[in-house]
């Protein structure tokens, strides 16, 4: 069975295109490596000893998309940009990219009959969260351009099987992806100053930066500072090859893909300190905007729909980020 793959050159693509070529899956990656780097191309095939289709081209190219996914049965839609901060100083690229990226796949995949779609959400559609653990049935909002893009598409996607009870789509909600895979091949590797804790904390580790900022310490969490459902990416790869596993049976899904528990920046510190064995120097900082306290997942529909469950610890996480950022402190440069 071969499974188009858009963005599966970036971190969690690439993570996703490793398990399914070892579980025997064809992969056409197809991705405009405009935040991935095309050496992640051979690192798969170190790993899985298979290569992997790769197109390079951009998801708003409706044409080369529709001809490139000739043969799929499904679509797994990783491509789009996903920082935060960056999206409200570049809104129409965010909507451009993300939101027509996403119209364009769906003309192309109705070119080919292609009715499966695996679709990358985030729980940043539920917002400041007004009861924990967020389960899928909690209200949507978003607070920024970003997540707007992740809102919208679910809506679009909602809308798409409304009209038309062909299609299958499983809205998968990542809760907070860290982590990489054990062979210490294939990682996370943002460009510039990373936004995210893990990245931060590895690149600190590594020398590369000199302390982590911590942003606040004063949330109503087991030690002020924020609270998150870290989940390593090996984990969320396979909830997406349960996802595929399973997408006949489903209509039109949101599915949570989190562990269910939360640790905050402190605890996540001391567990890659522990790891790495070194001590990660840190200052207290005022509030990011747009933070919010505390976020973890109800995982129970993954698990009944999908017979997924997250297997990895905080400690697995921290082991297998400092084995990738040890072994490529520039990442893949
Ligand atoms: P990433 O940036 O590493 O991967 C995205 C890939 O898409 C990159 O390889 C990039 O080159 C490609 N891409 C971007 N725009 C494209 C376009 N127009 N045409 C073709 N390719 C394009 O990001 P990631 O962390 O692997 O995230 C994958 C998906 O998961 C994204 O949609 C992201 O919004 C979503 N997500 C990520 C997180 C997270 O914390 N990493 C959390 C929730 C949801
Ligand atoms: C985690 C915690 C920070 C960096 C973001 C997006 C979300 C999703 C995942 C895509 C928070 C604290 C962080 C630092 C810190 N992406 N922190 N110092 O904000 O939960 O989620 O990535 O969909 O949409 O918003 O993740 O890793 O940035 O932050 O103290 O240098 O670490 O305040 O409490 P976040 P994060």
């Amino acid at each position: 069975m071969k499974i188009f793959i858009t963005g599966g050159m970036g971190y969690i693509g690439s993570h996703t295109c490793v398990e399914l070529l070892n579980s025997g899956y064809e992969v056409m990656i197809y991705d405009n490596l405009s935040n991935s780097n095309v050496k992640v191309l051979e690192r798969i095939k170190v790993i899985t000893g298979k290569e992997p289709v790769f197109i390079q081209g951009d998801i708003r190219d409706e044409e080369l998309m529709a001809t490139s996914m000739d043969g799929c049965s499904a679509v797994i839609h990783f491509a789009g940009l996903k920082a935060v901060g960056e999206s409200s100083q570049i809104p129409i690229e965010y909507y451009d990219n993300n939101i027509n990226g996403t119209l364009c796949l769906l003309r192309a995949m109705k070119k080919n009959s292609i009715y499966n779609l695996v679709f990358s959400s985030s729980a940043t559609v539920y917002g400041d969260p007004l009861y924990l653990p967020l389960d899928e049935n909690h209200p949507l909002s978003a607070t920024n351009p970003y997540g707007r893009t992740k809102l919208f598409i679910e809506e679009i996607l909602r809308d798409v099987y409304t009209s038309d009870k062909n299609w299958h789509i499983a809205l998968l909600r990542y809760f907070n992806p860290i982590g990489a895979h054990s062979s210490g091949l294939i990682g996370e590797s943002p460009n510039g100053i990373p936004n995210n804790l893990l990245p931060y904390i590895s690149q600190v580790a590594v020398g590369k930066r000199e302390s982590l900022s911590v942003w606040g310490d004063d949330y109503d969490t087991v030690d002020g500072t924020g609270v998150r459902d870290y989940i390593h990416v090996v984990d969320l790869a396979m909830g997406h090859l349960k996802a595929l596993e399973n997408i006949a049976s489903l209509g039109c899904e949101a599915i949570n893909l989190g562990t269910g528990n939360g640790y905050s920046v402190l605890e996540v510190l001391r567990a890659f300190e522990k790891t790495c064995n070194k001590n990660i120097p840190y200052k207290i900082e005022s509030r990011r905007v747009g933070d919010i306290s505390s976020c973890h997942a109800n995982a129970k529909k993954a698990k009944e729909l999908l017979e997924w469950s997250a297997t990895k610890n905080i400690n697995d996480m921290c082991s297998d980020g400092w084995n990738w950022q040890s072994k490529n402190p520039n990442g893949y440069e």
